[in-house]
C-alpha cells in the first residue's frame, strides 16, 4: 500500500515543490495550501487528518517572513509554535509521523564550524525563536517524528532567492549582497528528496537531522554564482549586513553540519554550486 502523505503549507517555496515538482509516484500524495488547510485551526487539521487519514503529515506551512516577525509577534507565534503543537497533537492522535520543517536560524552563529543537530540553540530573532519552540512543542508531543533543519532554501517556485536576484537583475545594472553572514544553501528539490527518503525508509530513527549543500558560502557568493550562469551582466558588489541594516538579527555563520544525514544515506549531499546549477538548468536557463 503507498503511504498517505499530507502536506501543508502548499503555496510556499517548499510546498509547491512537493506539489509539482517531488518524485512521489509512489505515494498517495495531498499538498493543501494556507486557504483549505490552515494549521493553525486545529478543527480543520482534526477533520483534514479523519478524512485523508494520512501515514505521514509534512509540515512545509511557516510565517517565514524574517524581518516582520519582529513586529508581527502574534502571528509568528501562532503559526510556528501553536500551529506546529496542533499538527503534532493530531498526529499522535491518528498515529500519523509528523516531519517539520525547521531553520538553521535557531543558531546564534558565534561559533565558526557547522552546527551539528544536539548544539544548544540560542536564537538571535524572533522568527528563529518561533521555529525553536515549535520544535520543542513536537518534541513534547510526539516521539513519531522529523524535524528537518535546513537553510537558505531556493527552487523553481515561490519567493526564493534566485527569483529574488533575477528580479532585481532585470532592473539594475549594480546590485549589493551580504558578504558577511556565512551560511549553507539548500535547493527545494533536494529537500523533498530527503524527506522522501525518510517516509520510504521506516528504519531511519527519529529525532532531528539538518539538511543543506555542502559549502560555506554568502549571498554574495550565491548572487554572483546565479548572474554568472544566467549570462547576465550584472554587476555584484558585496556589503555588510548592517549596509540594509534589517530589523531581525541573522547569525553571521550559520552553516549546518551534514555528518548525520551523511551516516544516514550512506552519501553525500551535493555541494552548493552543483545544487545551485541543477536548479537554473532545470527552472531558469
Ligand atoms: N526559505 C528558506 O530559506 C528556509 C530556510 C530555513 C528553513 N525554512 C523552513 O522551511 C519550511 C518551508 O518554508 P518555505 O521556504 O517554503 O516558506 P514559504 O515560501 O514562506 O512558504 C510557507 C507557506 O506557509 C503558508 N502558511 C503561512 N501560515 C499558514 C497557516 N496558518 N496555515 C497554513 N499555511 C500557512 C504560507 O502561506 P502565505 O504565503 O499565504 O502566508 C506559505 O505558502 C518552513 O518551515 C521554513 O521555516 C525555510
Amino acid at each position: 500500500m503507498k503511504p498517505r502523505v499530507l502536506v501543508t503549507g502548499g503555496g510556499g517555496i517548499v510546498g509547491s515543490t512537493w506539489q509539482h515538482a517531488a518524485p512521489t509516484a509512489d505515494m498517495e500524495l495531498r499538498v493543501a495550501g494556507r486557504s483549505t488547510l490552515d494549521i493553525t485551526d486545529e478543527r480543520q487539521v482534526r477533520e483534514a487528518v479523519d478524512a485523508f487519514k494520512p501515514h505521514f503529515i509534512v509540515n512545509a506551512a511557516a510565517f517565514t517572513r524574517v524581518d516582520d516577525a519582529e513586529t508581527q509577534r502574534e502571528q509568528a507565534y501562532r503559526v510556528n509554535v501553536t500551529g506546529a503543537e496542533i499538527l503534532a497533537r493530531q498526529a499522535e492522535r491518528t498515529g500519523a509521523v509528523l516531519i517539520h520543517y525547521s531553520t538553521d536560524y535557531v543558531f546564534d552563529g558565534k561559533r565558526r564550524q557547522p552546527y551539528r543537530e544536539d548544539d544548544p540553540a540560542n536564537p538571535l530573532n524572533y522568527y528563529g525563536l518561533t521555529k525553536w519552540l515549535g520544535e520543542e512543542k513536537i518534541r513534547e508531543t510526539i516521539q513519531k517524528h522529523y524535524i528537518i533543519r535546513t537553510a537558505w532554501v531556493y527552487g523553481g517556485f515561490g519567493h526564493n532567492f534566485i527569483r529574488l536576484v533575477l528580479d532585481l537583475a532585470a532592473r539594475h545594472k549594480t546590485l549589493r549582497f551580504v558578504n558577511d553572514q556565512t551560511g549553507s544553501p539548500t535547493a527545494a528539490d533536494d529537500l523533498t528528496d530527503f524527506t522522501s527518503f525518510l517516509i520510504r525508509n521506516a528504519d531511519a530513527p527519529f529525532g532531528t537531522y539538518h539538511c543543506s549543500h555542502l559549502g560555506e558560502i554568502t549571498r554574495y557568493d550565491q548572487a554572483r554564482f546565479i548572474v554568472r550562469t544566467m549570462g547576465l551582466n550584472t554587476e555584484i558588489l558585496p556589503v555588510p549586513a548592517s549596509y540594509f541594516n534589517p530589523p531581525a538579527l541573522r547569525p553571521p555563520y550559520s552553516v549546518l553540519s551534514k555528518e548525520k544525514i551523511i551516516h544516514l544515506l550512506n552519501r553525500r549531499p551535493k555541494n552548493w554550486e552543483s545544487g545551485l546549477y541543477d536548479t537554473l538548468k532545470k527552472y531558469y536557463l
